[in-house]
């Protein structure tokens, strides 16, 4: 399996269905648009034996970090942070749904913000979490925000020891 970023001359946008349809929505109309303009990348994972096949994706950037909602130790340890990654979206094709697609990207994702963080320091990953998956991402131990219903984070150490 490999990602790869999304590309509108080669990958089929418009046949996948991830059962959100704000989520089809903007692989199908804003993905590519604002990689152009350097707001977001998207990377999608496609079968190997049809490369224009998208079986899921996920698009990542950078969001500012509100210190005062995260716990006590990691407010001290991060004063002086004011960003961290953001997995903005992050959906399979109902097609491929519970065959472990979703934590490939999961990780992939994770793997490639932790290679930036190498470049551009930054403490922590945030997942902003549909109804229905905040479950998805505590499994994978991240933890909801205090003031949030929806944003979880997971500390880049955390990310770092367990891909290490
Ligand atoms: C949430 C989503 C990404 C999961 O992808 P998936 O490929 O079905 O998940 P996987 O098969 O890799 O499952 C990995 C683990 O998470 C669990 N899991 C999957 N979806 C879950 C959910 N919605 N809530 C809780 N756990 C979930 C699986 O049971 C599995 O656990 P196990 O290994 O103990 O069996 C996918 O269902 C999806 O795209 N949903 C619609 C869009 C969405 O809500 N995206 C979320 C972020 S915006």
């Amino acid at each position: 399996m490999m990602s790869v970023k999304l590309d509108k001359t080669i990958h089929d946008r418009q046949q996948f269905d991830c059962g959100v349809e704000s989520l089809n929505r903007y692989l199908n109309r804003m993905a590519s648009q604002q990689s152009q303009k350097d707001n977001t990348r998207t990377f999608v994972l496609v079968a190997e034996q049809e490369p224009q096949r998208i079986i899921g994706y996920y698009t990542l950037t950078m969001t500012p970090i509100d210190l005062g909602a995260l716990p006590d130790k990691l407010q001290k340890k991060h004063l002086n942070a004011s960003s961290g990654g953001l997995i903005a979206r992050l959906a399979i094709d109902k097609r491929y749904a519970r065959q472990g697609y979703g934590e490939w990207l999961l990780v992939d994702a994770l793997s490639r913000l932790l290679q930036a963080s190498e470049t551009v320091a930054f403490p922590v990953v945030i997942v902003d979490a549909k109804e229905g998956a905040m479950c998805f991402y505590e499994k994978f131990g991240f933890i909801p925000f205090q003031d949030s219903t929806h944003k979880l984070f997971l500390p880049i150490a955390d990310i770092r020891a367990s891909l290490a």
